[in-house]
């Protein structure tokens, strides 16, 4: 089996003031998976990716990246780009020189840096629009110049946290599509925070269900990856299935929240 881009052995947060945002975490995330995290509002799901982006660290327990301690690897050794919901671009510079902006603050030239941005463009099929300015762009199109600016770093790992919610439904399938589209092409490592469970099903090979107070993961469940995620599969009693057994899992979790309430 391969080794798993990253790893979290044990690690949890409590912010001071002790909140218990994560309980110990146990997680692999191995090459090639769309990874969908699900559950309800303060169960730790953007916790749970801060402590992957290393914007958080862990109060106790240990992150590695492809093997070895966080720490010892560093910041310009864990290729990963996160996206927001909110795509925040640069408002008065076009597409082309937003989805180039992380390979300018890296310092690559700039000649190289222009050859990299028109691929980034073509896999979020914005290649007609290098030149407009976000104001000039529709909500969808500005998410996949952000997705675009994620992926011109090249990085082994992208986080999503909750990056379509804001769209309508469909352009939110669109972009789905196109995820996924993307990660089967291109090997790409994903993992994402949703409140859509019918999006973790189309677009997941793994959900984590996450449970709260303590936030943790409460149930994991695995979608065959070779599954071609389109339309027809949309469509498909398989994927109605999926969504059912998610949202009996997510049931369980709201369940023992409304005991634990009474
Ligand atoms: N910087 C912080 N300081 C203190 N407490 C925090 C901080 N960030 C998050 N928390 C708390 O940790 C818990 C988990 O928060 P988190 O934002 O990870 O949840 P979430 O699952 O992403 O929720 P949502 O679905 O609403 O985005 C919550 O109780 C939250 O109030
Ligand atoms: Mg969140």
């Amino acid at each position: 089996m391969s080794l798993p881009i990253v790893e979290m052995l044990a690690a949890e947060k409590t912010f001071p003031g002790g909140v218990q945002a994560l309980a110990p975490v146990e997680l692999s995330v191995r090459p090639g998976e769309l990874i969908g995290l699900i559950g309800p509002s303060g169960c730790g799901k953007s916790t749970l990716l801060k402590l992957i982006a290393n914007l958080h660290t862990p109060s106790a327990g240990e992150m590695r990246w492809w093997g070895e301690d966080f720490t010892r690897v560093g910041e310009a050794g864990r290729r990963l780009s996160f996206v927001f919901q909110d795509p925040t671009l640069m408002p008065w510079a076009d597409v082309a020189t937003n989805v180039r902006l992380p390979l300018d603050l890296d310092g690559i030239p700039r000649d190289e840096a222009r050859a990299r941005v028109a691929p980034a463009l073509a896999q979020v099929g914005l290649s007609h629009a290098a030149d407009r300015t976000p104001a000039q762009l529709s909500g969808g199109m500005r998410m996949r110049v952000s997705i675009a600016r994620a992926l011109v770093t090249r990085p082994d790992l992208l986080l999503m946290d909750e990056p379509f919610a804001a769209l309508d439904e469909f352009t939110r399938n669109r972009l789905d599509e196109d995820m996924a589209l993307l990660c089967a092409q291109g090997g790409l490592t994903t993992i994402f925070v949703t409140h859509s469970l019918t999006e973790a099903a189309f677009l997941s090979t793994r959900v984590l269900v996450m449970a709260p107070d303590p936030g943790r993961i409460h149930a994991e469940y695995a979608i065959d990856p070779t599954i071609v995620r389109d339309e027809a599969f949309r469509l498909s009693a398989e994927f109605a299935a999926i969504c059912r057994d998610l949202s009996a899992l997510l049931n369980e979790v709201s369940h023992a929240r409304a005991a634990a309430d009474a």
